[in-house]
């Protein structure tokens, strides 16, 4: 049965930098296949329509004057066991770390690397999520969506989402118009570790492990995070607020010659990432409190909302970070998070 729709809805508790900001309408979708007939009446009266999972990667910059699709369908269904390998299909309102939790607990390995991500499982393929040398793209086996645009049903394969270094087709062509309502992934009963990702390797050496198991990265990595990166019910924030800037290999071996420092990583095609956090902290915005929205002082990508900040309070802050590391580096730096009201 479709829950009936709050109106006026307070949408504080469905963001994770707890701006303050309302919605028209918000509506719990508790079965992806009530889809089609909600945004067929949504899209008959001309309603302006957001889909929200975790509500951990958008910045509500004003109230929502349509009616906000509220994610909450669960259950995780292994689909195919075929020697090592297995497909499981995931409810798009899974809660991300639980089913990360889940996956390792029946012993189906791979995103050990990509604990404590917040957010929900259907978010995850629109940004390409990724921490600790492993993007969701790497374990993905298909994404099934609803097209409000076409009524119909996608099932788009792994190559078919185009995913990019924080980014997919959902950002692109599909953006505003599929709602994804299921993921299957494909993991393996082999137990399988990847732990290259400096920060990863410097944590498992001081727990003395040199052999680590699935579960010894899934500890240390959580440890990682906690460490350096605040959680979002104690201390508000989307996550990086900036992308890693990408630059083409001419501006990269110029900023390199004037900051022979820059911590750096080759990506596609001969292009160079650079971290975005080191460039801010060289800013010297580390820390820096102005009102209630901040920089955090242990990760200088991400912005914290330390009680009442507004949506003006907390992008003000984010421009003039990127017009002091556009001075200082010549870098544009682009905001991570979707930004809604601008
Ligand atoms: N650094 C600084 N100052 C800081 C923080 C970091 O100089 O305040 C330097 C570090 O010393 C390091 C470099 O910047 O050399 C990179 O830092 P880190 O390893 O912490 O990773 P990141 O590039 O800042 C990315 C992701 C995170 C993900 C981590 C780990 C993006 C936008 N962010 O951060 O993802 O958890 O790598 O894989 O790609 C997110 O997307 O919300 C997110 C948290």
């Amino acid at each position: 049965m479709i829950q009936p729709a709050i109106s006026d809805a307070d949408l504080r508790d469905c963001n994770t930098l707890h701006l303050p900001a309302r919605a028209a309408r918000l509506q719990p979708v508790d079965d992806a296949a009530d889809l089609p007939a909600l945004t067929d009446d949504l899209q008959r009266r001309g309603e302006p329509l957001l889909v929200l999972g975790g509500g951990s990667n958008i910045v509500f910059g004003a109230d929502f004057p349509g009616t906000v699709l509220h994610m909450r369908t669960r259950g995780i269904e292994l689909l195919v066991r075929s020697g090592d390998s297995v497909t499981v299909a995931v409810a798009a309102g899974e809660p991300w770390h639980d089913w990360v939790a889940c996956a390792l607990a029946r012993g189906w390995h791979g995103l050990e690397n990509l604990a404590l991500i917040p957010g929900t499982v259907g978010a995850a393929p629109v940004q390409n999520i990724g921490a600790y040398g492993v993007e969701l793209i790497d374990h993905l086996d298909h994404v099934v969506a609803w097209d409000t645009a076409d009524r119909r049903w996608l099932r788009l394969s792994a190559a078919d989402c185009r995913a990019g270094y924080r980014d997919s087709i959902f950002k692109n062509e599909l953006a505003g118009r599929a709602i994804i309502t299921r993921v299957a992934f494909r993991l393996t009963t082999r137990p399988e570790v990847r732990c290259d990702y400096a920060d990863l390797r410097r944590e498992l050496a001081a727990r003395g492990i040199a052999e680590p198991t699935p579960q010894d990265v899934f500890d240390a990595v959580c440890a990682v995070r906690r460490a350096k990166l605040p959680d979002p019910a104690v201390l508000g924030n989307a996550g990086s607020f900036f992308r890693n800037p990408v630059l083409p290999a001419a501006a990269a071996a110029q900023l390199l010659e004037a900051h022979p420092d820059a911590p750096h990583y080759p990506a596609a095609d001969g292009s160079i990432k650079f971290a975005a956090a080191w460039l801010i902290d060289q800013c010297g915005w580390k820390g820096i409190r102005r009102g209630d929205a901040g920089v955090h002082e242990r990760q200088a990508l991400v912005l914290v909302n330390h009680g009442n900040a507004s949506a003006a309070d907390l992008l003000g802050l984010a421009a003039d970070i990127q017009a002091s590391v556009r001075r200082r580096f010549g870098v544009a730096l682009e905001p991570e998070p979707l930004i809604l009201g601008r």
